[in-house]
């Protein structure tokens, strides 16, 4: 292997040098990105040499997709492997084809080339021969401009794939590296939007499979969208430590939230197995699909789905386009009736862990960098539909107005009145809408929604119900209709007091630390509903920037990173499998 910063730092011909099995039999691509140096990351070294392909002109293009060898042709005598081509197709089986097998591939190799005018190209990572001779037969059916795209692309991912094999670096820029690659994949031109099977959405996936593959996982995208890697050495038990958290984001969103909880432990375990480490159980590291509930309001899609209480009423919930979660779904190639088998088994089980950004200021303020959540704060969610009577904006006396955001405003600050001044109590109204509303008409109709929250169930309850009855008075009062419809009722759960102690053994072993912080968190995640399952348990990271979250100005340090993912690997290695 070899570091980021050597391949910055080393002469121009000897970086090309380093980098020359990165695309096959290829100099130019690494030559001429040389001069663009230094780059901050391996992801960006690979965005520059994708680059230099798509700018080489058509004739080079195909030259590097003819450089690529027949799959499986190295049982033929007098055909030499590169040391990459060779690793890879033997770790996709295809050195051990049957008689059958290996004329059926020779067959479909040479009816490919003689369409095309060249080899077919695919990344085998993850693959065995039965899923290479089956893309082989599908993708010889398609036309010569999707398989010149396709070659490109599929070379695009090879070349990722041995970067990841390669280049070095330091785990905390590592992960900080990825979050920054993800927030590419936004949802809208500025910032990072990615909700629920929006383009940015799927490609985000893709991008955690292939990661996941380059960290020598097994991967599967489950029916709801959950990308699940996991890692099972031919002598570990079946018993699964399940870790991750949610790709999906808020609108306009930071890049730790959710995401962290998934790249950490890829990088963690890319480690680990280079390193040559096993784990005497299986691991699975999840992608949660949805989470934040922005596209459908509907919450936790993904851990709902592991716990196979995912409510198929949710399926014809609308996007504000009005398009089903089914649509939605088939669209995106993924099957709603396959989420039932998606469930875990829970007797399977070691327990579910997930590394979250604190969201808050609590470990900054003490300056820690890691602490073990205590408990999860239930919340309660509803949207809230008022509808008045529009009119005239010049013609209608106030007296006689019965305005819907009027009584909206109303109903805001009924919330957070009723919710300040109770310590653990949290009430807040993120969604207001005048639908079709302009500025010359009174307002008929009025959306918005009521999250309230609390470290005890009981307290959230009694501030909902209060809510609710104080928003009557101020629809009857006001003669307009207040509609609630509840959307999320989720219990606060303690996060197990084994995994705690699991987690402060880890934190302190790894920061020396004598007294570990343990909070609260107010926020809510996917690990409150893998709860309902299986044993528990969730590290914090401490949030940069004041604590602020579900804001572009979310922050965690790579410093930071890398301890946590310290932490979590002594989590892993220290974890006992029960008899
Ligand atoms: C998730 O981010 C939530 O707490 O709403
Ligand atoms: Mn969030
Ligand atoms: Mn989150």
């Amino acid at each position: 292997m070899i570091s980021l910063h050597e391949l910055n730092s080393l002469p121009a011909a000897q970086f090309a040098a380093a980098l020359s099995g990165v695309f096959e039999r290829t100099n130019w691509v690494a030559e001429r990105v040389a001069a663009l140096r230094p780059f901050r990351s391996r992801f960006e070294l690979h965005r520059a040499m994708c680059a230099a392909v798509e700018q080489a002109a058509a004739d080079e293009q195909l030259a590097l997709v003819r450089a690529h060898p027949e799959l499986a042709a190295q049982q033929r005598p007098g055909t030499g492997l590169t040391p990459e081509s060779t690793r890879e197709q033997r770790a996709a089986g295809l050195t051990t084809c049957t008689p059958e097998e290996f004329s059926r591939l020779t067959h479909l190799n040479a009816a490919y080339a003689k369409k095309f005018g060249f080899p077919f190209v695919f990344a085998v990572r993850g693959h065995d021969r039965a899923a290479v001779i089956a893309a082989l037969e599908r993708r010889v059916a398609n036309t010569h401009e999707h398989e010149r795209g396709q070659a490109l692309h599929e070379i695009g991912r090879i070349a990722a794939f041995r970067l990841a094999d390669l280049v070095d670096e330091p785990l905390g820029s590592a992960i900080i590296a990825m979050a920054d690659e993800l927030a590419r994949l936004s949802d809208r031109p500025q910032g990072l939007s990615c909700s629920y099977l929006t383009p940015a959405h799927r490609a985000t996936a893709a991008r955690l499979a292939d990661w996941m593959l380059a960290a020598g996982l097994e991967v599967e995208i489950d029916a709801v969208g959950n990308v699940i890697g996991r890692w099972r050495d031919s002598t570990a038990s079946e018993r699964t430590l399940v870790t991750g958290s949610h790709y999906d984001t808020v609108s306009d969103a930071g890049r730790f939230d959710g995401r962290l909880g998934i790249l950490l432990p890829i990088a963690v375990v890319s480690r680990l197995r280079r390193a040559g480490a096993r784990l005497p159980y299986t691991l699975t590291i999840v992608g949660f699909a949805e989470e934040e509930g922005v596209r459908f309001k509907s919450t936790f899609l993904g851990s709902r789905t592991f716990t196979g209480r995912f409510d198929p009423a949710a399926l014809d919930c609308r996007d504000a386009d009005g398009i089903t979660m089914r649509q939605a779904m088939v669209a995106a190639g993924l099957d709603p009736a396959g989420i039932p088998a998606a469930a875990l088994d829970p007797r399977k089980l070691l327990g579910f862990v997930e590394v979250h950004i604190e969201q808050g200021p609590v470990l900054l303020n003490a300056a820690a960098p890691l602490g073990v959540v205590s408990s999860i704060a239930g919340s309660l969610r509803s949207l809230v539909s008022i509808t008045g009577l529009a009119g005239h904006a010049g013609t209608v006396p106030m007296p006689l107005r019965h305005d819907a955001a009027a009584a909206a405003a109303e109903v805001v600050l009924a919330v957070e009145k009723r919710c300040s001044g109770t310590p653990g109590l949290v009430g807040t109204v993120g969604e207001l809408q005048i639908p079709g509303g302009a500025a010359n008409v009174i307002p008929g109709r009025c959306e918005l929604s009521v999250d309230i929250r609390a470290d005890r169930d009981e307290l959230r309850d009694a501030a909902y119900a209060s809510v609710v009855a104080e928003s009557e008075s101020i629809g009857a009062r006001r003669q307009v209709a207040i509609e609630w419809r509840k959307v999320l009722d989720v219990a606060g759960v303690r996060c197990s007091s084994a995994m705690q102690q699991r987690w402060a053994e880890s934190i302190g072993r790894v920061t020396g630390a004598t007294e570990v912080l343990r909070l609260p968190s107010g926020a809510g995640h996917d690990a409150m509903v893998m709860a309902q399952i299986t044993d528990m348990g969730m590290l914090f990271v401490r949030c940069g920037n004041g604590g602020i979250s579900h804001h572009p100005a979310e922050t965690v340090s790579a410093e930071d990173a890398e301890l946590a993912a310290h932490a979590f690997r002594d989590f892993l290695l220290n974890l006992p499998l029960p008899p």
